[in-house]
């Protein structure tokens, strides 16, 4: 029983970006189950940018799930922005959970944009001044969220979508000084939390593909620019847990756009 997953991040589409990944997307359906879309969908978070997201990811032949990013609140425009997502049949996630029936199984995905804070031993803490218990609690509400959306869907493999990173594996590369703007641990313990086979970020373009939560969750960076192609496809199955497959998965995920 294998489900077969493509994702990709921070394609910050505008109008010059569309039609670039849909040859690409058409095929999807060849090597996957499902498209996750891990955030910054747009550059400024406008309702012509997410026009834009429409166009270029709606009326799939496979199920679109998607979390926003910190470039898609930009414009102070979410409500307007997740109702053209949504219009268009994508799956905005926010604290939330969906499960879809695939071919191999019950996939179930739970998603949350999450938030910065650092990692273990580098990391802000609840403490002193109202502002950075503001933001050490966003983040900290942010994880609680997806921890308990993880736990709570019935379903045969459970994947979370968060933009931030939950590891800092995956942000080898970037400037170790804004390791704290990037992700929080708090996320990857929520993803510890459940029995999650994979989690998929974005929000770190430098950074790098592959890493591990501390409770052996297999973690990957789908930030198109770190992936350079228009999505990576993932399988998770009972005995395969695997990056890239299957020769048709190898073919979709190497188109590259740019
Ligand atoms: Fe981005
Ligand atoms: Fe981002």
């Amino acid at each position: 029983m294998v489900i077969r997953i493509a994702a990709v991040g921070d394609v910050h589409l505008d109008e010059d970006v569309v039609g670039r990944f849909r040859p690409a997307l058409e095929e999807l359906p060849e090597c996957a189950d499902v498209l996750l879309l891990a955030g910054d969908l747009t550059r400024h978070g406008t309702e012509a940018e997410a026009r834009c997201v429409a166009e270029e990811f709606g009326g799939l032949a496979v199920p679109v799930v998607t979390v926003l990013g910190n470039h898609d609140h930009q414009c102070d425009q979410v409500p307007q922005v997740v109702k053209v997502l949504e219009d268009a049949g994508i799956t905005v996630l926010e604290g939330n959970g969906v499960v879809l029936d695939c071919a191999g199984g019950r996939l179930g995905i739970a998603g949350v944009k999450g938030f910065g804070g650092g990692f273990a031993g580098r990391c802000a803490s609840d403490f002193g001044e109202p502002e950075m218990k503001a933001f050490v609690r966003t983040t900290t509400e942010s994880a609680e969220r997806l921890g308990t959306a993880l736990r709570s869907l019935d379903c045969d493999m459970l994947v979370a979508l968060t933009h931030y990173a939950p590891v800092p594996d995956t942000l080898v590369g970037e400037p170790l000084e804004i390791y704290p703007f990037l992700g929080s641990y708090q996320l990857g313990q929520a993803i510890d939390s459940a029995p999650t086979a994979l989690a998929v970020h974005g929000h770190a373009h430098a950074g790098t593909e592959r890493g591990t939560t501390p409770g052996g969750v297999r973690v990957r960076n789908v930030a198109h620019p770190v992936i350079k192609q228009a999505y990576s496809v993932f399988h998770v199955g009972d005995q395969l847990d695997t990056d890239q497959v299957s020769p048709i998965g190898q073919s979709g995920s190497q188109r590259s756009w740019s």
